[in-house]
């Protein structure tokens, strides 16, 4: 925001809460360039009321679901997002769901929090092996690849599912590309989702696909919420079709505390933090800058959306 300061009239939003969407609208006139989160809806509406001198949009965040960008193309508005400098960040905080799932730490954090751990049981909390156990990633892009890589070092044989060919991929990580979803959902003890949230994404996760699932496996998305179909989710949970889901987002987002899904036993659902370190969020923030900067000054955002991309 310094950078942004110096350089530009900066009208900024300090709550909490995203703006509400009228005053958001208000607040676009008369701008040449926009920072905005994941929250904030990019749409043609935004784009007609900010009017022609609008020229970036520059999300801070990978995903840029929230923008349209075909409004963006049609109008010549950049939209610039923030990759990379998350890639190994959200990998980490992936292999901590798919820990904390198969060996059902949350549930045995709530058990003492509860007082009843009294004894050593060798029954208690049995969970499932990490070490040897099937991967499937789903969307290999920079995170799918750098969570294959941590999969290594835990000897766990991994499948993939990729929207083209991708053997190089497949040789250099020593992972086996499979030929469709219901594939990699049958042979996968755990499934890890890494897509984009698109309209071929939506729901890509429904009843039908978690009863392809093996009934001892985890679900995990650092990804979008939308990939998985909530309602199917929590049904899927309830009659036991997957062990357990581990979601750092969910549909909707967030999660209201007394949501089936934020009470069920099958369930580890954290608040969005896939990027949340301090390292990490402090690139993102610099390339935000970076990339409404350069466009307002002329030049080429460092990492700009590209449609269809
Ligand atoms: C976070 O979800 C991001 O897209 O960066």
């Amino acid at each position: 925001m310094g950078r942004i300061r110096e350089a530009c009239d900066l009208d900024f939003w300090p709550e909490r809460l995203p703006p509400p969407r009228e005053v958001l609208l208000e607040r676009v006139v008369g701008c040449d360039g926009i920072v905005t989160l994941l929250t904030d809806r990019v749409d043609a509406e935004l784009f007609d009321r900010a009017g022609p001198q609008l020229r970036v949009v520059s999300n801070m965040a990978i995903g840029v679901d929230n923008v349209d960008l075909e409004a963006a193309a049609a109008r010549g508005v950049i939209v610039g997002n923030t990759p990379d400098v998350l890639t190994e960040t959200t990998a980490d905080l992936t292999f901590a769901l798919i820990l904390a799932g198969m060996r059902r730490l949350l549930e045995g954090v709530e058990f003492i929090r509860r007082g009843e751990w009294v004894t050593w049981e060798p029954q208690g909390f049995l969970g499932h092996d990490v070490y040897g156990a099937t991967l499937g990633i789903v969307g290999m892009g920079r995170i799918g690849a750098a969570v294959a890589r941590r999969a290594r070092a835990f000897s766990m044989p991994t499948l993939f599912l990729g929207r083209r060919p991708m053997p190089a991929m497949a040789a250099a990580l020593d992972v086996e590309q499979v030929g469709s979803l219901a594939e990699l959902l049958e042979r996968s003890d755990v499934v890890s989702l890494h897509a984009p949230a698109t309209d071929a994404t939506r729901h890509m996760i429904d009843a039908a696909a978690l009863r392809q699932m093996k009934p001892t496996a985890v679900l995990v998305n650092t990804a979008r919420g939308p990939l998985i179909d909530t309602t199917a989710l929590i049904e899927g949970l309830d009659v036991g079709e997957i062990a357990c889901a581990a979601l750092d987002v969910t549909d909707p987002e967030p999660l209201p505390a007394d949501h089936p899904l934020v009470r069920h036993q099958r369930a580890i659902v954290v608040p969005h933090v896939g990027s949340a370190t301090l390292t990490t969020r402090q690139k993102m923030a610099g390339i935000a800058a970076d990339n409404l900067l350069r466009v307002l000054r002329g030049e080429q955002a460092r990492h700009v959306v590209a449609l269809g991309g």
